[in-house]
């Protein structure tokens, strides 16, 4: 059943990546100059989620350290160290330079002046959900400094340029863009017809099942792909040598069911308890929810970080808002909607 299960995993990075060559050559060109040792420009990747941002991102990233023996690398998860200080100790031990810091004693001014004197290979730091940062502003430390190439990468642009300072607010429009759509049917049919190749024996799943995985999924590949994990992890227990469509029916609201799961457990605390608020008792508008939050939370942050943090579990289909800008109402997503698609066959 199960050749590779590593390929269905979600954070695997291809070594092929599918419909993404403009892409994919618009940020390699981007990063071109490090391989002579130059500069390179900072490019900010946008897109919704499951669009194959940090995808493209590592993939590019690797390929260029394929081809040239001096360049290093570092990737940080903004949303997990949410904080300039974790970011930047990250990238720092990411490039083996935090000898003598002291995770809890070191000043950050001190992690920043290490940053400046990195005078190693040049190096790609790609910051992933970077709208995520307490404190967007360290973008401007890194950006300034010529032994770094920046990816910058958020949903969506003007959440970024919302968190950030006017200065790097000019600095970031000048760079360069990369934007990324949702997939289409064929696309996704594509992304999981490689996966199951590689990752499944032969005639475990129709062509038919994997265009209606890729027509549930909704342009998500995330999504897609976790749907394709489930069923063949399901198949492979009940030691099965083909996947029914029984089980695509369920592996399409479990896939659905982890991808939440995750989500909700990548929130920060503040973000949690707006979450939790929303959930408890949305709709609500967000001026509801902000003061609600901030009766609640130890040291609430502004009502503008309220609304960023509704957006963003907008962006992770957590919750949905409804209305119009104006009268915009928030409550959470309804995960017992299932799809029928599968049903019909
Ligand atoms: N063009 C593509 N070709 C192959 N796999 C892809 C492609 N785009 C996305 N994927 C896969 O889909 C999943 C979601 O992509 P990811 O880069 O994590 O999305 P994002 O960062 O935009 O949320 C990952 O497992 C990734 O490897
Ligand atoms: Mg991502």
């Amino acid at each position: 059943m199960i050749r590779d299960a590593r390929v269905l995993r979600a954070g695997f990075v291809p070594s092929e990546v599918e419909h993404r060559d403009a892409e994919v050559n618009h940020l390699s060109t981007v990063l071109q100059p490090i391989t002579d040792g130059e500069p390179a420009d900072t490019a900010v990747v946008t897109g919704p989620s499951g669009v194959g941002k940090t995808c493209i991102s590592k993939f590019v990233t690797e390929r260029l350290r394929e081809e040239v023996l001096d360049v290093e690398s570092t990737y940080v998860n903004c949303w997990r160290n949410f904080t300039r200080y974790r970011t930047l100790y990250q990238i720092l031990d990411d490039l083996g330079q935090t000898i003598n810091i002291h995770r809890q004693s070191t000043p950050h001014d001190e992690l920043v002046d290490r940053l400046q004197q990195y005078d190693g290979p040049r190096a790609v730091v790609i910051l992933d959900e970077v709208d995520q940062l307490e404190d967007p502003n360290l973008i401007y430390d890194l950006h300034s400094l010529p032994q770094f190439a920046l990816i910058c990468i958020a949903n969506r642009e003007q959440d970024l340029f919302n968190s950030v300072d006017e200065r790097l607010v000019s600095r970031l429009r000048a760079s360069e863009h990369v934007r990324l759509e949702r997939y289409h049917d064929p696309e996704l049919y594509d992304i999981l017809g490689a996966r199951a190749k590689r990752g499944l024996d032969p005639d475990v799943i129709s062509d038919d099942q994997l265009y209606r995985i890729a027509d549930a999924a909704a342009g998500d590949a995330r999504l897609a792909i976790g749907m394709l994990r489930s069923a063949a992890s399901r198949a492979d227990r009940e030691s099965k040598d083909t996947i029914t469509d029984s089980m695509l029916l369920d592996a399409a609201e479990d896939a659905r069911t982890q991808i939440k799961q995750k989500s909700i457990d990548s929130l920060t605390p503040h973000q949690r308890l707006v979450y939790d608020i929303v959930r408890e008792q949305g709709p609500l508008t967000p001026s509801d929810i902000y003061e609600q939050y901030s009766e609640q939370a130890d040291d609430p942050r502004t009502a503008r970080t309220c609304r960023t943090y509704l957006s963003k579990m907008e962006q992770y289909n957590l919750i949905e808002g409804d209305g119009t800008s104006r009268d915009r109402t928030y409550s959470v997503v309804d995960s017992t909607k299932t799809s029928d698609i599968f049903e019909t066959g």
